[in-house]
């Protein structure tokens, strides 16, 4: 009995110096055993301090980094670049967004692209990178069909060479099209190429057929690639 009264004083005693005081305030600061990242060392915005060497406590973002929430800094659209060429999404249904004329697929390559003389190679040499990028893993390099894709088992990958898709059978605009949307097997291209770069991307694809039909690279027909104004082809 004696040592229940013990241990019931002793319970008491325990009770009160541990619970009992919890809410209270004290004026030093408390034992922390694990602080658990409750007081860091920091500095108020648009003061002085001494840590750093310019004496400012607020920082610049770092080079090459972008807070979040802020715009990307010379993002093409924020420096100048046009949204109707060097943007994904069509933003009318013109010849350049759509690749038609109404209910009718266009040939040539759109006059927005605003392509010279001067500028045709840049625009080829684009369009021949981002083939070598995004198609020619199926496609191949020359356009033939025998990426490398081929020897992972993906059959049925279109010849670009055959003669349905030579510019006679295949206009410029349903080619476009198939880019933009993917067409059967192959997937969509809109969301992983500009506008303009589709453009470059059939134009050098173009380029691989004549090339393949027999005319130099250094051909002036390559120049035809420029149309002076675009013919129609009946759609599907
Ligand atoms: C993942 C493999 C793959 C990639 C990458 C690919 N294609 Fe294709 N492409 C195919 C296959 C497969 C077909 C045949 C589609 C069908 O008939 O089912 C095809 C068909 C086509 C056609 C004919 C469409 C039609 O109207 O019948 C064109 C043109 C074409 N591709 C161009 C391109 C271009 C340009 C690119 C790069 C932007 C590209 N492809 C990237 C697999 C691919």
């Amino acid at each position: 009995m004696r040592y229940l009264f013990l241990l019931h004083a002793l319970l008491v005693v325990a009770v009160i110096s541990i619970g009992g005081i919890r809410g209270s305030k004290f004026d030093r600061p408390p034992v922390e055993i694990f602080p658990d990242m409750d007081s860091m060392d920091h500095v108020r915005a648009q003061t002085p301090s001494a840590f750093f060497a310019d004496g400012m406590a607020s920082r610049e973002p770092v080079e090459g980094t972008v807070p979040i929430g802020h715009q990307l800094p010379n993002s093409p659209l924020a420096s100048g670049a046009h949204p109707s060429l060097d943007g994904f999404t069509a933003l009318d249904d013109s010849y350049l967004n759509t690749g038609r004329f109404g209910d009718f697929w266009g040939t040539g390559l759109p006059e927005e692209l605003g392509l010279t003389n001067e500028n045709i190679d840049a625009f080829l040499r684009r369009g021949q990178e981002r083939y070598n990028i995004y198609c020619a893993i199926c496609h191949g390099e020359s356009g033939n069909g025998q990426g490398v894709i081929r020897f992972a088992g993906f059959a049925n990958i279109a010849n670009l060479h055959d003669s349905r898709y030579q510019p006679e059978n295949y206009a410029d605009g349903d080619f476009y099209d198939a880019i933009t949307h993917g067409r059967g097997l192959m997937g969509a291209y809109g969301d992983k190429l500009t506008i303009r770069d589709r453009w470059a991307v059939l134009a050098w694809t173009r380029l691989l057929q004549e090339t393949e039909r027999g005319i130099a690279a250094d051909d002036p027909a390559i120049r035809e690639l420029v149309p002076e104004t675009p013919d129609t082809a009946s759609a599907d």
